[in-house]
Parts: C-alpha cells; structure tokens; sequence
C-alpha cells in the first residue's frame, strides 16, 4: 500500500523525505512525488522507482524545510506521472498526498466538475485535495477546509497536507490507513509508517481513526473530528528497521494474515454501496444483454489463483446454470480448448503477470472470447490486456505465500457470482440485500477467526512432525482444501494432498495409518454429514483427524482430535472463514520448522516464465 513521510522542521526536506520513502519501499509502490514549501509550492513526481524521482529531482533543485513525499501503489488509475502523489489543487496552492481508498470518489468527482473542479488524473485522491481546495475557498483556513473535507469522504484514508498560504504548517489526518507523527526537537514528521522516521526520532503519537493533527515545527495538536483536543502518550519505539517494516509481526505472511479484515473490506465496500440495491463491478458490463451471449465460462489461473477458480465454478453454477470449467492456465491451453465470442473466461492472477495466465487470456481473446481479469497489481499486464478488471484491493503482497490475496480474489468471486446471478434473475433484490448483509460481516468473522491464532499454535506444534497429510472436503470445502494442502506445501515444505473426502476409499485411504494426519473441512454443510463419514472411515484406521467446522456444530468435537470453529456465514462465503485456519496453521508450523516463511525455497511471487 501507499507510503507517506512529511517533515517540517530546519533541514532541507528533500533528502528527508526521500531517505523516508525509501524505508516504505517494501510496502510496494508503482510511482513516488515530493511537494516542498520554499515560497510556494514545488512539486516533481514520476512513475516508476524512487530513483527515477531522485533523477528528476537532480535537475530541479527543490529546496526548503517543509515538505510531505509519497510512494503509490496503485488503486484507482494505472501507473503513470499524473496519477502519482502529491496531488494539487488547480492553482497549486494546496498538495495531498494519500494512503486509502475514498469509496464515494465518484460522486464528489461529479459535484466538484459541476463547481468548475477540472480534474488531471484517474485517482480517487485527487478528488481529496480538489474537496479541499473547495472549502479552503469558502473559509480560507486549511485546518477547517481538511475537517470538511474528510466529513464528506467515504472510505479509508491517511492525509497529509501542504498548503502555500499556511506554510508553518502540515496536516495529517487518518481513517482506517495508519499514519504516525514523529517526535522531533525543532522538527516534527508524519509518516504511514515507522521505518521511515526511525532514524530521526523513536518518539511518536499514533493517530486513531477519525483524528486530525495540526503539525508545526514546535507543536504538534491532535484533534478528534469536533476539533476537541486530544493529549496523547508518547509511544517509544523499540523495534529495529526490519521489524519495524513488518509492524512488528516476525514476517510480512503474518502480517499479511492479519491485513485480510480490512483487505476483505476494501475490495467489497466500495463495490457494495448500501444506497443502492447492486452490485457497481467498476466499469465491467455483466448485463443480462451480454450473458445472454455466454454459454460458457472458463476460469483460468495458476496455483493459488486457481483455488479461487474452483470456488468461482460451483458458486456460478450453482446460482447461474451456467456451465463454467476452471483450469489450470499452464494446461489449459494445450488442450484445444473451445472458446468463440460467446465464451466468457474469467482469469485470476494477484501479480497480473504470471506466464500461464497471460497466455491463456490471449488464446481467450484471439478466439473472440470476452476477458474479465481479477488482478491485485494495477497496471499490470494482464490487466491491461483483458477486456475488463476487476482489482483486489489487497495492497502489495510481501510475502511469496499468497494469503489476503488469495481472500480479495474470493471477494471477487463473490462479487462476480452474485452479479451475474442477480442478472440473470437468480438473485432477488431481497436474497441480494441479505446476501450484501453478510458480506459487509465478513472483516469482523475474519477477526473472530484470527483471534484464535494462538490455539492454532498450539495445534501446528502437536501436528509439526506429521509427515503426510491429508486436507478432504466436499463441494466448495474441497476447493478450499486444495489451498490448505499448497500453503503446507510451499512454506512448511510438508507433503500434503488435498482429497475430495468421498474419493479417499477409492485407493489414497491406503495411505492412511497410525497418526496420519488428516485435516477435514465441513463448513459447507449440504455435505457436511458424508464429509463426517468419510472423517469417521479414516479415524477408524488410526489418522489424527484436525477438523474445520461452523460454530455451534456440537458433534463434531466427539470424532475429531481436535476441532478449530469458524464464524457462521451464507454457504457461499464460507471459504473465506475456512481459510484462515489453514493459513495460520501452515504458517506456525513452517515457524517452527525454521524454514524461511516468506521466502520459501524454489519459489518466486511472481511466474514469468511458463
Ligand atoms: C501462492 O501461494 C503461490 N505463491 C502461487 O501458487 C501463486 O498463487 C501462483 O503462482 C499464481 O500467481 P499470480 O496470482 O500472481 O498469477
């Protein structure tokens, strides 16, 4: 996600700004900018890495002791030197810069074009500093203008802001994006993040949501949204750079893990706005015109990717009739496969760039099919060569191991099957309004499941010398279980198989012997009693049996070893809840291994190559 650094103090801004953002690079970005005060505002910003910034900032000499710097990764409009940070109102008095995602972008971007607000870039944070500028005009107060601001933005945000007529002064202002103020003698800093003012001060205030920071180079003023004055505790911090740059988890897939309740919320939210009764997929047409046209779906991805197909299949089967094949891209088109303009193929892939998958979507559109791409990197080239996106609103994934990338892809999968069935009339309006109910509970169940990390724990140190292990489910278990077994696979470097549970006696049940390990999934409940007889058939041969059940199953603890409860949902989110079990499991016991959990050997995050 975005990093942001500001200082105000009596040392050239420019070098520290950029040292500061080069602590952030691990968050991931696309492009960077600086805005500096030395009697007006100057601005340089470019796609790309820091060091083209640096380059740029070679030849225009930006000096002066205020400033605020920003490194994008990319939401809302491709990577490019306009849609970087900071951004600035028309007349460049006022630069922005932002980390977040301001989900009524749209509607504050018509009203503000209707006041005469034209508008540079594709991003949703240009509307910020434009909404800014606006009521700057009315009151000409930059600290009123911000409150007014944020009251009518929706969405996530971390602000800070620059203003020429106000240059004793940065704001910082934050919902649900963290943004920090560092603690400096005759300087003060904001940043998103630690690592990018620890070399200067391990003294900060953390800012909650909904608060407001008033930044001088002797004060610091921090505010709730009535402008009531809040006084703080100094945090100290005691982290190192690299833990630092972790949040203080012991590894970015930890991290990660964690990240999956708002990560859920992002790539839902905005998509699902409460004022009106569907689905805003962003600018994909899935109107019952165009699937009339469709008699058939692929959905084609690689590895993890390829999981979230699996679930895709049987939600829009189920819901849709209609027939949908998920494949694996690096097969998939080897196979001759059928495709003309009436196929859709939907293609998964958080990098946007593995091999298989681009290969497979331009075999797709050669043939006439049309290609909706479900991609977590903006701009990437699989985004671009699609006909339609529809993004993930994960933010950079660190880690090789995909975890919150994998649960925005199953958001998105939701989004898609329900919009296809609301489309088609599967879907009633009221069946939709219960089903974007349970949708928005998603972040808080997630929570709910993480809370039971340190159990998990403790059940990946009982199970930590299993050799082989057994993940089984039925129906959309069975997907998730394939995503269990790879995860102990590729970071604990255990042998695991994901089973479809009714198949087991048909040969692999040989395998099973005393303490085996077998990890069963029954939160899909319409086959949750054969899944549990299929438990019982290898219980009965001496396995160890790790059950995954809903909360108020009552049974279940009487047959498995041990049982891990996941939040109640609709049966067709239960993948989601399910996951995360398997994830911290796999996790802690790749851990305890000592293996190197977020740089797995033989692996890479991205597959570039076929
Ligand atoms: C996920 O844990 C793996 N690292 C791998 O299976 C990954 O999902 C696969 O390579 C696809 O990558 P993509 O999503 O970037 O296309």
């Amino acid at each position: 996600m975005c990093g942001i650094v500001g200082y105000i103090g009596n040392q050239e801004a420019a070098p520290i700004l950029i040292k500061g953002l080069k602590s952030l690079e691990y968050r991931g970005y696309d492009s960077a900018g600086v805005s500096i005060y030395n009697d007006k505002i100057n601005s340089v910003k470019t796609k790309g890495r820091l060091s083209n910034l640096e380059k740029k900032l070679d030849t225009v000499s930006l000096n002066g002791c205020i400033g605020i710097g920003h490194t994008r990764w990319a939401t809302h409009g491709e990577p490019s030197d306009v849609n970087s940070h900071p951004h600035m109102n028309s007349t460049s008095t006022i630069s922005l810069v932002h980390n977040g995602i301001i989900e009524n972008y749209m509607v504050l971007k018509e009203e503000l074009e209707a006041n005469g607000h034209n508008f540079l870039s594709e991003t949703d944070t240009e509307v910020a500093v434009q909404l800014v500028d606006y009521y700057y005009k009315q009151s000409n107060n930059l600290l009123d203008a911000v409150y007014k601001a944020i009251e009518r933005i929706e969405g996530s945000y971390a602000f800070g802001v620059l203003c020429n007529d106000e240059p004793d002064k940065l704001i910082a202002a934050r919902k649900d994006s963290p943004l920090i103020i560092g603690i400096g003698e005759g300087e003060n800093f904001i940043a998103s993040d630690i690592p990018a003012i620890l070399e200067h001060t391990r003294d900060i205030y953390l800012l909650e949501d909904k608060e407001v920071a008033v930044v001088t180079t002797e004060d610091i003023t921090i505010m709730d949204m009535n402008k009531n004055i809040i006084n703080k505790e100094v945090f100290n911090v005691t982290w190192d750079i690299c833990a630092a740059q972790k949040e203080g988890y012991d590894h970015y897939m930890l991290k990660e893990i964690y990240e999956q309740p708002k990560v859920i919320k992002d790539t839902l939210t905005p998509r699902l706005p409460l004022d009106v009764n569907n689905i805003t997929l962003d600018n994909i047409t899935l109107t019952k015109e165009v699937l009339r046209n469709i008699n058939k779906i692929y959905i084609v991805a690689c590895g993890t990717a390829s999981y979230t197909g699996l679930v895709g299949k049987f939600l829009i089967e189920k819901i849709a009739r209609i027939p949908v094949v998920a494949d694996v891209a690096s097969e998939f088109r080897y196979k001759e496969p059928i495709l003309d303009e009436k196929t859709l193929m939907i293609v998964v892939s958080q990098s946007g760039e593995t091999a298989d998958t681009l290969a497979a979507l331009r075999l797709a559109k050669k043939a006439g099919a049309h290609v909706i791409s479900i991609v977590n990197v903006v701009g990437s080239t699989i985004s671009r060569e699609a006909d339609d996106v529809l993004y993930t609103l994960a933010g950079p994934e660190i880690a090789v191991a995909s975890t919150k990338a994998y649960s925005a892809q199953l958001c998105a999968m939701y989004l898609l099957s329900i919009k296809i069935g609301m489309e088609l009339e599967k879907i009633s309006q009221e069946e939709f309004i219960e089903l974007r109910k349970e949708l928005y509970l998603l972040p808080e169940k997630v929570e709910k499941v993480l809370e039971q990390s340190d159990a998990i724990k403790k059940l990946a140190n009982k199970y930590i010398n299993s050799k082989n292990v057994f993940y089984i489910g039925r129906g959309l278990d069975f997907a998730v279980s394939m995503e269990g077994a790879l995860k102990l696979k590729e970071i604990a470097y255990l042998h695991a198989e994901p089973y479809a549970a009714g198949e087991l006696k048909h040969g692999p049940i040989a395998l099973i012997e005393d303490n085996s390990l077998l990890v069963g999934l029954t939160a899909y409940e319409q086959l949750y009693e054969k899944t549990v007889s299929n438990i019982k058939e290898v219980k009965a041969r001496g396995a160890n049996v790790l059950a995954i059940a809903l909360e108020g199953n009552t049974e279940i603890d009487k047959i498995a070893n041990d049982v891990i409860y996941v939040p109640r949902t609709h049966w067709m989110f239960t993948s989601i809840l399910e996951n995360i079990p398997q994830q911290l499991f796999a996790y802690y016991i790749s851990v305890g291994l000592g293996h190197d959990v977020d740089k797995p050997r033989n692996l890479a995050k991205s597959v570039t190559v076929e």
